[in-house]
């Protein structure tokens, strides 16, 4: 019964829009030119270059569906009606933001998780043209630091996936020192277009230090960004949407289980030594392993300290932080406790931007000395 409900309907829109086209456009003009006019064009011509019946919109939607924009919890109920939060964590927060350039807006409504009219301009032309993306091309302007970063057709990603403001802003020059009075300090959980915006523009702390500062080709190749890696075709096939498309997934399983799987698709133009499926895992859970070990090493640097509890929140004495417990410290301190956020929050183990990562830990580890 639902089915019949939804096709009328498909019909009853697909009718309407004919209708209103005919009104305005080539077959009225055939009416107003008398009996020469030339035939008009059918209502539906822009509908059917998306709803075909290759079924290449269910294909996609079956992917995004084990997205986990949608398993994960996030984009609803709580963090999507929340002022604020849903800017990124609702569909329809998101479309504002990017319509008026405002943040911190009023939850919408009826607030959804993301789907196809977040990120594409669904019936707007009701043409193919509105496979365009919402988002501008000219790039994003970050919230931290103003700076507009062209990610290409990743654009549409790191709009949701940047830092927010963390207070207080930082001068690691300064000699004052500046008090931190959230758990929760830091850059959010989502800093990877920061991270893949690197050098100089990504809002981290480039402290002073041993390592240079220096982009890994995945930021400099232009050929790479969130979307050639994370939406690459799939390496499943058979049905499995789990991996690679719309599914937004460049891995699937765990890897303190040994399940894991890596979609090789987007790496092989680059890492041709790692072509099989089998080794590019292996070679990402190497590289995996050295990381958190570097990882660790300001974990227990910052630790020592006493600026983390046991769950990384920032501490005081190591007793988390609270309405009665602050924590004040030197600027190039309160730096290496957001630089360390910065790179455990982009979850990658350092992958999306390696070298750079390792220069921002290695140079915090420092300055703690
Ligand atoms: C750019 C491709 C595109 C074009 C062109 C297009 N649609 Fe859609 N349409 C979509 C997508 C994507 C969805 C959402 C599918 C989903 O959520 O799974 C959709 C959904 C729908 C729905 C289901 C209700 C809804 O809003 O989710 C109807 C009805 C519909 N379209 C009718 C039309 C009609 C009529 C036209 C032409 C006048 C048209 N569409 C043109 C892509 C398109
Ligand atoms: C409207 C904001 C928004 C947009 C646009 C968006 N994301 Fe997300 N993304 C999120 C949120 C929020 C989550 C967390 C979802 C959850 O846990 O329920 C998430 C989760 C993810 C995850 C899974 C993270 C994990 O820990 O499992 C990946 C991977 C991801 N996004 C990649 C992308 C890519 C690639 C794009 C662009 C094609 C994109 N996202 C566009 C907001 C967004
Ligand atoms: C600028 C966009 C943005 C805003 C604003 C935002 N978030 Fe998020 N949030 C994200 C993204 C992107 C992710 C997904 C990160 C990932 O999984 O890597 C996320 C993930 C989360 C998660 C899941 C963390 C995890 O480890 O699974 C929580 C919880 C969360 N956000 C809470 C909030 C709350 C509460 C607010 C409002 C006070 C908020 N967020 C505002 C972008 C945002
Ligand atoms: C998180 C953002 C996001 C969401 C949500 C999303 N897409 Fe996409 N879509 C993309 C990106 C990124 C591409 C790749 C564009 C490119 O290759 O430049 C894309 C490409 C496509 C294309 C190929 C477009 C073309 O130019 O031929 C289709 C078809 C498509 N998406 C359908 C859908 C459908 C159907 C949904 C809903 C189930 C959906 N998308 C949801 C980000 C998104
Ligand atoms: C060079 C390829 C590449 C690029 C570019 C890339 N990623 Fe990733 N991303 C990865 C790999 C590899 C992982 C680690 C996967 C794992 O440990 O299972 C990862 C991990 C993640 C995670 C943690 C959740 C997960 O899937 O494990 C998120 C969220 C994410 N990436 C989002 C993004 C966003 C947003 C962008 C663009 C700003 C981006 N990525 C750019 C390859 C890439
Ligand atoms: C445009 C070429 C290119 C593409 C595409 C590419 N990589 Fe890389 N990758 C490199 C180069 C070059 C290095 C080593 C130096 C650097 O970081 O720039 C590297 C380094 C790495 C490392 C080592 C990280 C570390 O900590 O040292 C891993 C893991 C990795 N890539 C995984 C991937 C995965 C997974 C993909 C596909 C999802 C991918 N790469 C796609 C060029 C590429």
């Amino acid at each position: 019964m639902k089915k019949i409900i939804k096709l009328l309907s498909v019909f009853t829109i697909a009718i309407l829009v004919g209708t209103s086209c005919a009104k305005d456009g080539v077959q009225g003009d055939k009416g107003e030119a008398g009996a020469n006019g030339l035939d008009g064009s059918d209502g539906t011509a822009g509908c059917i270059q998306c709803h075909t019946s290759d079924e290449n919109m269910q294909i996609k939607g079956a992917q995004w569906a084990l997205s986990s924009h949608v398993t994960g919890g996030h984009m609803s109920g709580y963090y999507a009606s929340r002022d604020g939060c849903a800017d990124c964590h609702s569909s329809q927060g998101h479309q504002e933001v990017v319509a008026t350039g405002e943040w911190d807006n009023i939850a919408p409504a009826n607030p959804l998780p993301a789907n196809c009219y977040t990120c594409h301009e669904i019936h707007q032309t009701y043409t193919e043209a509105d496979w365009n993306f919402r988002v501008s091309d000219d790039g994003i302007p970050f919230l931290v630091n103003d700076y507009v970063s062209d990610q290409s057709n990743a654009n549409t990603c790191i709009q949701c996936h940047q830092s927010r403001i963390a207070e207080p802003i930082l001068d690691i020059n300064a000699t004052a020192e500046v008090t931190i009075t959230s758990k929760r300090y830091g850059p959010h959980h989502g800093p990877q277009g920061n991270m893949t915006a690197g050098v100089g523009n990504s809002g981290a702390y480039e402290l002073a230090g041993s390592m240079a500062y220096s982009n890994s080709m995945h930021v400099t190749s232009t050929d790479v960004n969130c979307v050639s890696c994370h939406l690459a075709s799939g390496a499943g096939s058979g049905g499995n949407f789990e991996l690679g498309g719309h599914s937004n997934n460049v891995s699937v399983g765990d890897w303190t289980e040994g399940t894991k799987s890596v979609n090789v698709n987007g790496c092989t133009t680059c890492h041709t030594d790692q072509v099989s499926n089998g080794d590019i895992t292996d070679f990402v859970s190497i590289a995996r392993d050295a990381n958190l070990l570097l990882i660790d090493d300001l974990r227990t640097s910052l630790y020592n300290l006493g600026y983390l509890d046991d769950d990384d929140y920032v501490a005081n004495n190591n007793v988390t932080i609270s309405d009665d417990n602050h924590l004040t410290v030197s600027q190039p301190h309160a730096a290496a406790i957001y630089n360390f956020k910065f790179v455990t929050e982009d979850q990658s183990t350092l992958i999306h931007n390696p070298t750079y990562a390792k220069a921002l830990i290695q140079n915090s580890i420092e300055a703690l000395q």
